[in-house]
């Protein structure tokens, strides 16, 4: 019976809080929802959300802009947007920006980090293919992003194409305001060596993705 009154609770809650969203709730609403639901991933610490997951509940300019316009910005916005995720791209310093592509090809591989049981700190990885084929030999790869086979073999292996590629995987948003793809250099999700290490796997020509 409890099970029962527990359940059909949850699903009131489910359906208030979708309707409340739909219909456009405040800001103010959104953000009591978003913490309310983080607000104890650490059974270990029933403070809160830990320090390092507390600070993601909070959205960066960049994140409000594409929320608030549903990823629609204005032009100009668009264009401020762009030229932001621009100048924050850090190159190495050697100048080299294509790294191991055999190292590229874990990281891309490689779905760790930034999880609940994640040290702070450890290195993580790029999840590539959770959204893009890369190597035509995975078959198990998702298609919210465009397929990346034979990427540098299509792109003529350029200079120009391997600076947009890797300023692309360091912050996404340099070529779209409103991308969907994570900002791995941008957000400190991967060191530069490893987008160093990615970018060759997409334009090295002796990787397999353009073998
Ligand atoms: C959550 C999904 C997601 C993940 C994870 C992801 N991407 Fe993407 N990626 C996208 C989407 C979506 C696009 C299409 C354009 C956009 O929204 O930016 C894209 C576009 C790209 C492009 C440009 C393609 C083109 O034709 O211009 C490259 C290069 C790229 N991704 C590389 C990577 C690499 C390398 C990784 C891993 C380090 C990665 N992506 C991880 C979703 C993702």
């Amino acid at each position: 019976m409890n099970k029962i009154i527990i359940a059909s609770a949850l699903l009131a809650l489910v359906a208030t809080s979708g309707t409340a969203l739909a219909g456009g709730a405040s800001p103010e609403a959104v953000e009591k929802v978003v913490a309310s639901s983080w607000k104890d991933p650490n059974t270990k610490n029933p403070e809160g959300a830990k320090p390092d997951w507390a600070s993601r509940l909070v959205q960066d300019n960049l994140q409000k802009a594409c929320s608030q316009t549903r990823n629609q910005p204005t032009k100009d916005l668009a264009e401020e947007i762009v030229a932001d995720a621009k100048a924050s791209v850090k190159f190495p310093e050697d100048g080299k920006l294509l790294g191991d592509w055999k190292n590229g090809e874990k990281i891309a591989q490689d779905g760790r980090g930034q999880r609940y049981n994640d040290k702070v700190g450890e290195p993580s990885g790029g999840n590539c293919y959770a959204c893009h084929q890369i190597d035509k030999k995975e078959l198990a790869y998702g298609t919210i992003g465009p397929s990346l086979a034979e990427y540098g073999k299509l792109r003529d292996f350029k200079d120009d194409a391997v600076k947009a590629t890797y300023e692309k995987i360091y912050n996404s948003h340099s070529t779209i305001a409103c991308s969907n793809m994570p900002r791995f250099g941008a957000q400190g999700i991967l060191t530069i060596e490893q987008i160093k290490d990615v970018t060759a796997l997409l334009m090295d020509k002796e990787s397999p993705v353009n073998k």
